[in-house]
């Protein structure tokens, strides 16, 4: 083994405890977006739901987090926690719970889509296509784009998307996969082929949302809502680009958005700090004194590995391959707790800087993401649950063949 496959499987083992300790902790109820200290508590109500309830973009992280030690350890009891939030998640999407979002992706791939694939649960299936369908709702004609956030009546949002959304559309690719009807990939198709021709500038830098008219589908412009400014490049949505366009591509084999992720890839890592964490927002550089944000770091490892491995053996694909083991060393090295004093997996994310939300706190999908890279880079044949689906095949061949698919199991049998 070596020196950083040490460190990293050293990492995920430790990982996996506290997942497991957390599931048992938590039990039904579901953690807060934030750590405060290390510490996750149980989100609080909103929504109409009790405190624990299943609302919000966060929570699919926490069921995510449970497949992948379940994955690892083939524990039954992670399994059982990883199934009771998946029944929560048919209930959110049939009751329609804080369902008006672009963010039915993060929360239905790894929890339904994840069920389904790992271990054929049929309602699960259900549930997730149910949920791929209100995301479809969410396109607006005649730009064919997803909007982000809200109401679709609501003015204040109507023409706005998200450079986020990018992890939104494997969602729409997988129910066309299982269902064998196209019309959900098409509509993923139009929205990250908008988003490739303008919420990336020319020099590689990536707006955080950007709006178009509604009434003639004209693309407007960008601004942001989380990063420094609207000419900045906030750091995370840089990094939803690298690992966005590169699923998009292999999960449609459009060449153009492998281009889109390596223009963002190669912005990020021009601007990346010589300890390999970026700052909140990449228009800071080495030597200031603003937060990092770790959560922006292990995304971009995910995402700079999946596009090493679609870029090739070569040199550029070798590049990002160990810009992404260097990221999730250093983040398992400098960035995670003293074990037995905190619940949270990865230190020093930033949520919402213009906001003063989760400054320097850990934060849920900050800790799913450092596991899943953990997960890549210790596991080869591991096939992250964004591209699970029929054969992991573009949608562009669908088949219903309605079978699961099963992966391999790094220690474990499912
Ligand atoms: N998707 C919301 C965020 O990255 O903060």
């Amino acid at each position: 083994m070596t020196g950083s496959r040490a460190v990293l499987s050293a990492a995920l083992d430790r990982a996996a405890a506290t997942i497991g300790a957390n599931a048992a902790a938590f039990g039904p109820l579901f953690p807060d977006d934030c750590a405060i200290d290390g510490v996750y508590r149980p989100r609080p109500p909103g929504a109409g739901q009790p405190t624990g309830g299943n609302h919000g973009w966060t929570t699919g992280f926490r069921t995510g987090l449970l497949w992948l030690a379940f994955q690892r350890a083939a524990q039954p009891d992670l399994r059982r926690a990883a199934q009771r939030d998946v029944a929560s998640f048919s209930r959110r999407i049939d009751q329609r719970i804080d369902t008006d979002t672009h963010d039915l992706g993060f929360l239905y791939s790894l929890s339904c889509v994840t069920a389904w694939q790992l271990t054929g649960d049929a309602a699960a299936r259900r549930a997730g296509l149910r949920a791929a369908d209100a995301l479809l709702e969410r396109v607006i004609e005649p730009a064919g784009v997803i909007q982000a956030w809200g109401d679709l009546s609501d003015p204040g949002q109507r023409g706005r998307t998200i450079i986020d959304s990018l992890m939104n559309t494997p969602l729409l690719w997988w129910a066309s996969a299982v269902s064998g009807r196209p019309h959900y990939a098409a509509a993923a198709w139009r929205h990250v082929a908008q988003l490739r021709d303008h919420i990336i500038r020319p020099d590689n830098t990536t707006f955080h949302t950007f709006w178009w008219r509604t009434d003639d589908g004209r693309p407007l412009g960008g601004t942001t809502q989380q990063g420094f400014s609207d000419a900045s490049c906030w750091a995370r949505g840089q990094a939803w680009g690298i690992y966005g366009f590169t699923l998009n591509h292999v999960l449609s084999g459009d060449p153009s958005f492998l281009r889109a992720a390596r223009r963002c890839a190669d912005h990020y890592l021009d601007r990346l700090p010589a300890d390999g964490v970026p700052y909140w927002d990449l228009v800071f550089a080495d030597g200031c004194d603003q937060p990092r944000d770790t959560s922006a770091a292990a995304i971009a490892a995910c995402g700079l590995a999946e596009l090493a491995a679609r870029v090739g053996p070569g040199d550029e694909g070798r590049r990002y391959r160990r810009a992404a083991e260097a990221t999730a060393v250093a983040l398992a090295r400098h960035h995670t707790p003293v074990p037995g004093r905190a619940n949270a997996l990865l230190l020093h994310g930033v949520y919402d800087w213009p906001k003063g939300v989760g400054v320097d706190q850990a934060n849920l999908w900050g800790d799913y993401f450092y596991s899943e890279a953990l997960t890549r880079l210790t596991a080869p044949g591991w096939t992250p649950y964004w591209l699970l689906g029929p054969g992991a095949t573009p949608a562009a061949s669908p088949a219903d063949t309605g079978r699961p698919v099963r992966q391999p199991v790094p220690g474990g049998d499912l």
